[in-house]
């Protein structure tokens, strides 16, 4: 018998920038899921039938769906461990800090009927300011099967690694930046060269962090994005104490071989860590060829 679940959802905050959920649903850990991504004022209402009770208990009550070993070295793995890298970095990253997964150490999915299909994986992490291999992550990954893009749910914990400091450098940067005359602007990282300068490495690393938050809404289990290119980044006023900037990225699909555009808007300061506030995808042909113009910091 089916069932079906009426979220009434009340204000709907995009937090975090998640895409609307849909009403109605067909699972309760879909409708948990949605409850525990809310952050907003929120209604409610279940209307089941006592069959239907039954019938919710029993998947409740069985949740392990036949799980499948996944080769770690083949792309379903290796997708699933990209979007948890994105999700780690959007929560733990800084201009001195990011992490690329470095061997995916063991792999598993499970189809859910109905929902999606969840992955489990386990990785180790590489921190690219040292190259140094920072830890292991286990991570739970869920693409929910929706008509438009909805950004997978993940779950990621992580021994050492969480305990890297970059607390000086990160302070000293800001207020480099906060008792600079000018703002802080950039072009074209890396160059036509493939060279960083340091002193616009942090900024590329920032630009890695919030183009991870949009990586990581808009992978699918056939995506597998980086970040290929920083084309601009540009300090803006802040009337708080968040460092404001404003950057376009150049995203690449590994998959599909697309490079796409995003405009994005990223708050940053020690303590807070890196809020993407605004982000949007640019329309194909708008970006002008890369310009001579030199850094300013
Ligand atoms: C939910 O909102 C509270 C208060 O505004 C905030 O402290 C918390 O970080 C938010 N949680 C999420 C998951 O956004
Ligand atoms: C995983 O795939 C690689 C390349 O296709 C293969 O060489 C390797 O033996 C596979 N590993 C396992 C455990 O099947
Ligand atoms: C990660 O786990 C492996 C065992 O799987 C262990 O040998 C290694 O020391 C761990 N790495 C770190 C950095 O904790
Ligand atoms: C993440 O963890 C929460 C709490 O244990 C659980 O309810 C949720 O289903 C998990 N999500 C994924 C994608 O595994
Ligand atoms: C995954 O995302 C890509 C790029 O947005 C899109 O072309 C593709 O249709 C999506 N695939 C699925 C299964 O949603």
């Amino acid at each position: 018998m089916r069932w079906t679940l009426w979220i009434v959802l009340g204000l709907f905050p995009l937090i975090d920038g998640h895409p609307t959920l849909k009403t109605d649903q067909n699972s309760l850990e879909t409708a948990d899921a949605a409850l525990n991504h809310q952050n907003g004022s929120l209604n409610s209402v279940l209307h089941l039938d006592d069959t239907e009770k039954a019938a919710l208990e029993t998947t409740r009550n069985d949740p392990a769906f036949p799980m499948k070993e996944l080769n770690t070295s083949h792309y379903p793995a290796t997708r699933a461990a990209k979007v948890a890298q994105h999700y780690l970095n959007y929560h733990h990253g800084s201009p001195f800090k990011w992490f690329m997964v470095h061997a995916v150490k063991k792999a598993s999915s499970e189809d859910i009927p109905e929902v999606g299909k969840k992955y489990h994986i386990q990785f180790s992490v590489q921190e690219q300011a040292t190259k140094e291999i920072v830890g292991n992550c286990t991570a739970e990954i869920l693409f929910r099967h929706t008509e438009v893009q909805s950004a997978p749910e993940v779950n990621c914990t992580c021994d050492d690694l969480l305990k890297i400091k970059t607390s000086d450098a990160d302070h000293a940067l800001y207020h480099h930046i906060k008792h600079q005359p000018e703002p802080m602007t950039g072009m074209d990282i890396p160059d036509s060269h493939g060279n960083i300068p340091k002193e616009m490495e942090p900024f590329w690393y920032l630009g890695g962090i919030g183009a991870s938050f949009i990586m990581w809404q808009q992978s699918n289990e056939s995506t597998l994005y980086n970040m290929a290119h920083v084309h601009s980044v540009k300090q803006l006023n802040s009337e708080n104490d968040l460092l404001a900037f404003e950057y376009v990225v150049l995203l690449h699909d590994m998959v599909s071989q697309e490079i796409i555009h995003w405009h994005m808007q990223v708050a940053w300061n020690p303590t807070q860590g890196v809020k993407v506030t605004q982000c949007h995808l640019l329309p194909k042909g708008t970006l002008k060829q890369p310009s001579a113009e030199k850094h300013k910091i």
